[in-house]
């Protein structure tokens, strides 16, 4: 008897269970994680891909449907997005630097008012140490960044240097990211921004589950009353994920990242519904019409129209009020997003995990290293294991902040503080180890470890800008000096904390770091 389509989809979709379950077993999380692991031969990422059976099933049955272009999977993915996060919108692009241009280019559009639009010319405030798709956007939208130095402690913005980064009628935004899942100093520079009207871009594209804790009646000063969804209150803090402070942020859902959907990346609208709109617009092709893939005339006046100078009654399919881009992905990568997004919060738990289980293996390293500090941090302390039976002991307030009861660490007296769901674990070799960050390095890559310098460094010694000041010297402007966007150049570098990571891969990275120290 012949089979029906729904029934050979069926047997198409358990085959590829039967498949993924044979085949991607070294992609598993841990500790699902089936690869053997030989110490010194077996390579340990620094990041990768985690997923099982559900997300090649997801790819395989979005791809038999064959809608091919970001369609349902897209459709709901962005709303569970939206609804993890507690923002009014996510949108989908194919990549977080695609996510940052269209974030951007929307806050150019002629629909602003002109003293919130970024015309050309105008200058967003951003910082010297990062990913270079964080800046590129403001150049190729016609604006000019304005550096200002990093804090080599947290990788993140010097936000004191943002009074004089400043520049009357010019400056209309803070674009920055969150270094390596550290937020960066959200009060400050939600102030900052509400002090000047200028809009906030959060780079999340490292940070997807990190939160930032403020005290309850500073957040209400900046507007915010409640926490992100899920998040239980302690009564005394708004704690929101990052991402979900500023107007726009942006995700990326490249492999090494939170979740993945191979390419990928989203725009998340944190609360103004316009900004959906120009950002809509921006990413597909500069449209004016809004209808949902495969669907015309949402708005009820498909040919009533008249916009320009186009005849009335013009197609609204083909009117363009931006010049803008198309940069959408396929449905099936939001079919794999979708099945990513649910294993999200083990996701966060594991990246904090590992990062907490470096830190502790290096810690009497300190002569040699220094060690990240999360924004607003002032020291780290293993925990104390409750003994069984035995309550966790109180948080406890005194003028220098409270010590945290998730993570160890002691806080400023700001009476702000986050937890990172870390991208990675960065140190910096001291100037006075007997060894640089690029030896460690390469000794690192020779015992199979995967590690990465802190993205591009100082930017602004990169060719791409050595160039960029030669041909057109004010294409953009710094603030001072860059001792320590610098020092991250010179010396920080970063292992994994990707939940792929088993007990074993971190317990040979902490015993060779600290065989390679002890013969420094
Ligand atoms: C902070 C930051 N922003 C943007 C991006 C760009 O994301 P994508 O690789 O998806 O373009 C990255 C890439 O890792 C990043 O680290």
């Amino acid at each position: 008897m012949n089979k029906t389509p729904a029934q050979l989809k069926a047997e198409i979709l358990r085959l590829t269970r039967e498949y993924s379950a044979l085949t991607h077993g070294a992609n598993r999380p841990a500790p699902d994680n089936a690869a053997p692991f030989v110490p010194g031969t077996t390579t340990v990422p620094y990041a990768g891909r985690v997923f099982n059976a559900d997300e090649v099933e997801a790819a395989v049955g979005s791809t038999l449907d064959f809608w091919l272009t970001l369609g349902p999977e897209g459709a709901a993915f962005e709303a569970e997005l939206a609804a993890f996060l507690g923002v009014k919108h996510s949108l989908l692009v194919n990549s977080g630097s695609s996510a940052n241009l269209v974030a951007l280019a929307a806050l150019t559009t002629h629909k602003l008012p002109a003293h919130r639009r970024i015309s050309p010319g105008d200058e967003v405030i951003t910082v010297a140490a990062g990913f270079p798709t964080t800046v590129a956007p403001i150049i190729q939208c016609g604006a000019v960044p304005v550096f200002i130095d990093n804090d080599p402690a947290t990788g993140n913005a010097r936000v004191e240097q943002l009074e004089s980064a400043h520049a009357a009628g010019k400056t209309k935004a803070v674009m920055l990211a969150h270094a390596l899942g550290n937020p960066f100093d959200l009060g400050t520079v939600l102030e900052f921004c509400r002090k000047h009207d200028l809009w906030l871009i959060e780079d999340n594209c490292d940070a997807l589950g990190c939160t930032y804790s403020m005290p309850v009646a500073r957040a209400h000063v900046l507007g915010f009353t409640e926490n992100s969804p899920g998040i239980p209150s302690d009564g005394r803090h708004v704690t929101r994920y990052t991402g979900t402070w500023g107007d726009l942020s942006t995700q990326s859902f490249y492999p090494p990242h939170h979740l993945t959907m191979g390419e990928g990346g989203a725009v998340n609208i944190v609360h103004r519904p316009p900004l959906k709109t120009y950002a809509e617009s921006f990413r597909d092709w500069g449209r004016d019409c809004w209808c949902a893939s495969g669907k015309d005339d949402t708005c009820g006046k498909r040919f009533q129209w008249q916009l320009g100078e186009l005849p009335k009654g013009y197609d609204h399919k083909y009117i363009y009020s931006h010049l803008g881009y198309n940069l959408k992905p396929l449905d099936p990568q939001a079919a794999i997003g979708r099945q990513q997004l649910k294993k999200l919060p083990a996701f966060i738990a594991a990246r904090k995990r590992n990062w907490e289980t470096l830190r502790a293996g290096l810690a009497d390293l300190g002569d040699y290293f220094d060690f990240s500090l999360p924004t607003h941090a002032t020291a780290w302390q293993p925990e104390e294991k409750p003994e069984t039976g035995k309550l966790k002991p109180e948080v406890t307030e005194s003028n220098s902040g409270f010590r945290s009861q998730v993570s160890g660490f002691t806080w400023d007296s700001s009476g702000s503080h986050c937890d990172p769901s870390w991208f990675g674990f960065m140190l910096r070799v001291q100037a006075t180890a007997p060894f640089s960050h690029t030896q460690l390095a390469q000794h690192l890559d020779q015992k199979k470890i995967g590690n990465r310098m802190f993205f591009g460094g100082n930017l602004l010694r990169q060719p791409a800008f050595v160039q960029l000041k030669r041909d057109r010297p004010t294409a953009f402007r710094v603030v001072g000096e860059f001792p320590g966007a610098d020092e991250i150049m010179h010396r920080a570098l970063f292992l994994g904390t990707y939940p792929g990571l088993t007990p074993a891969m971190l317990d040979y990275e902490i015993a060779t770091i600290r065989a390679f120290v002890r013969a420094g």
